[in-house]
């Protein structure tokens, strides 16, 4: 780690200074949030150190990279800045008189198969690191603790736009992120992770099964547990939501069309019904959840410096959904050309288009939300073009006023903190 020990000790102290004097549930519901965050520092960290350690330079110049000095310089000092988070995320639960979650496991072996696939998972993994402190931002109830999570928020943010350019995307897709809540987090992170108990139930896991780089027009496929006939195919919805728009574009499973005009990631859940999602994680109503969120990546607007970076884009392979490999249950897939071409990121993409026409069909729903989220103006932006006449029609129902008993977050009746699945935090 290149960081001194002093400046962990000053970086610590700052956190630790903000630790209020006695844990209340108020402050254990941060304590709580600490904790997750923590883990997924050790995941990030563990992600880069076991990338590095496995593959050599001609692994990088072969996946297409113009020098291996470029990622790999990058994915050390990124590795550097998730260790650091963890080990100052560890010293303020510390003072919080709190431990941290030491016992994870964590096993990349589905997806370090070659260079392409592991720098789309790690695209995968900053945009989840990015998710996540948004989504626990509203479950924080100190504002200095809020302040020292958005200070790693802004550094998570930077390694997103490396990883962007590294897998030949824009490098800033989007005028806005996306927030997702530490059990939806997990449906992404979970199935990398065994041996400890996070207390905080995961969504079921949802892959895209799709075998080319999903574009706009890709019809997506999915893979999950949770798609088993309980819920007849026929009855399930694809839900895509991209950043800035107020709520997510429902389309039917069958139907789930990555729409024109988006560019970058895309969250993408299946439900129950037709709803939009609202896109805000105290609002968002998971009563009808099925699985996911899963990311997809749309790259519809290669740039100059990602192809300085990288001389073969793979990613630009306008295939559509040719039956699926066996899909990774996690977010893999590999945006590069060569070798492996699997699958979530590109469905991800996919899945983001279709949320662009979301977007357009979340102008209308939001006026009805209770809840706006962030800038509903952003959507336009995404200057979605509407492709099935279904979207405007799952999109025309109001999304459910207030949120679902299940999202309920904050002080319940006796006082126990309930956050999305976090109880009595
Ligand atoms: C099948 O899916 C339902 C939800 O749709 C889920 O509750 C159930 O656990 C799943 N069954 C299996 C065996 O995964």
């Amino acid at each position: 780690m290149r960081y001194s020990s002093s400046f962990l000790a000053l970086a610590a102290s700052t956190l630790v200074s903000a630790a209020p004097t006695r844990l209340t549930r108020r402050a254990a519901a941060d304590v709580l949030v600490f904790q997750f965050a923590d883990v997924l520092e050790q995941l990030e960290s563990q992600f880069y150190s076991q990338a590095l350690s496995k593959f050599q330079d001609s692994d990088f110049t072969g996946a297409g990279f113009t020098s291996s000095q470029v990622p790999i310089e990058q994915f050390k000092k990124i590795q550097q800045d998730e260790a650091t988070h963890s080990t100052v995320l560890q010293s303020a639960l510390a003072s919080f008189g709190a431990k941290p979650v030491t016992t994870c496991k964590f096993d990349f072996s589905s997806v370090l198969t070659d260079v392409a696939t592991m720098a789309a998972t790690a695209r995968v993994v900053e945009n989840v690191g990015v998710s996540a402190y948004l989504g626990g931002a509203t479950l924080l109830t100190d504002p200095v603790l809020l302040q020292a999570a958005g200070s790693i928020l802004t550094v998570e943010a930077r390694h997103q736009t490396i990883l962007n350019v590294m897998n030949s995307g824009t490098a800033i897709p989007s005028a806005f992120d996306i927030p997702l809540a530490p059990n939806e987090i997990l449906a992404i992170a979970g199935p990398f992770i065994s041996g400890c108990d996070l207390g905080i139930p995961a969504n079921p896991s949802l892959s895209i099964t799709n075998t080319g780089t999903p574009a706009p027009g890709t019809l997506l496929t999915f893979k999950s547990d949770a798609i088993n006939g309980t819920v007849p195919e026929d009855k399930l919805f694809c839900q895509m939501m991209i950043g800035g728009a107020g709520t997510s574009i429902p389309l039917p499973l069958s139907q789930c069309v990555v729409p024109e005009g988006i560019n970058g990631p895309v969250a993408i859940w299946v439900t129950s019904d037709g709803q939009p999602l609202i896109n805000n994680v105290r609002d968002r109503a998971t009563s009808q959840l099925v699985a996911g969120p899963t990311y997809a990546f749309i790259d519809t607007e290669p740039q100059a410096l990602g192809q300085l970076v990288k001389s073969s884009s793979g990613s630009v392979a306008p295939s559509n959904n040719a039956g699926t490999g066996g899909a990774p249950s996690v977010p893999s897939s590999a945006s590069g050309s060569a070798t492996t071409q699997t699958i979530s990121p590109e469905a991800a993409s996919s899945l983001i288009a279709s949320a662009s026409a979301t977007a357009t069909a979340s102008d209308s729903a939001s006026s009805a939300t209770s809840t706006p989220a962030v800038a509903p103006e952003a959507a336009p932006a995404v200057s979605a073009v509407p492709s099935a006449s279904a979207v405007s029609n799952a999109a025309g129902a109001p999304p459910a006023a207030g949120a679902g008993p299940n999202l309920a977050t904050g002080p319940s009746a006796d006082g126990a903190v309930t956050v999305n699945g976090w109880t009595n935090v």
